[in-house]
């Protein structure tokens, strides 16, 4: 399950996930926001931080007008590593190196076509398992 969460500035972008979604057979829960009114988005990045370290979403899909406040936001809660993308490269290493379980995106950076493509980029590629990853993994949660 994948938890997706985004402001009023997400709010256009992730009408085209959903879709996109959808039509790849994925689930996945909506926390909001679910219009174009102005919103506060650490709601967002927070309630889709929390679903993922309760367990019960496995990953997370966030995205602002930068995807910068939405992704401090959920870095602040211990084991999310919310990872910023705005290319393809930075999708596919966030996975491998650090096992990120949320990619997010900034509405106003990237197009929706480029945006997709990251986002399958980030759901597709799996954690590479490497010993030394796994460390520097750890070492974060210290
Ligand atoms: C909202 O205007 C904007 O500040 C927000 O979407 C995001 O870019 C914050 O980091």
């Amino acid at each position: 399950m994948i938890a997706l969460g985004c402001d009023h500035g997400g709010y256009a972008l992730m009408q085209d996930v959903k879709k996109h979604l959808e039509e790849r057979g994925l689930e996945y829960k909506d926390y909001g926001t679910y219009s174009e009114a102005s919103v506060d988005y650490p709601i967002y990045g927070k309630a889709v931080a929390n679903a993922i370290v309760s367990g019960e979403c496995e990953k997370g899909i966030l995205i602002c007008g930068t995807g910068i406040g939405i992704s401090v936001t959920a870095n602040k809660v211990k084991g999310i590593r919310a990872a910023l993308c705005s290319d393809c490269f930075s999708a596919k290493a966030t996975r491998e190196h650090n096992n990120s379980n949320i990619v997010a995106l900034g509405a106003r950076v990237v197009g929706p076509g480029l945006a997709l493509q990251i986002i399958d980029t980030f759901l597709d590629t799996p954690f590479s398992n490497d010993e030394r990853h796994i460390r520097r993994i750890e070492q974060m949660e210290d």
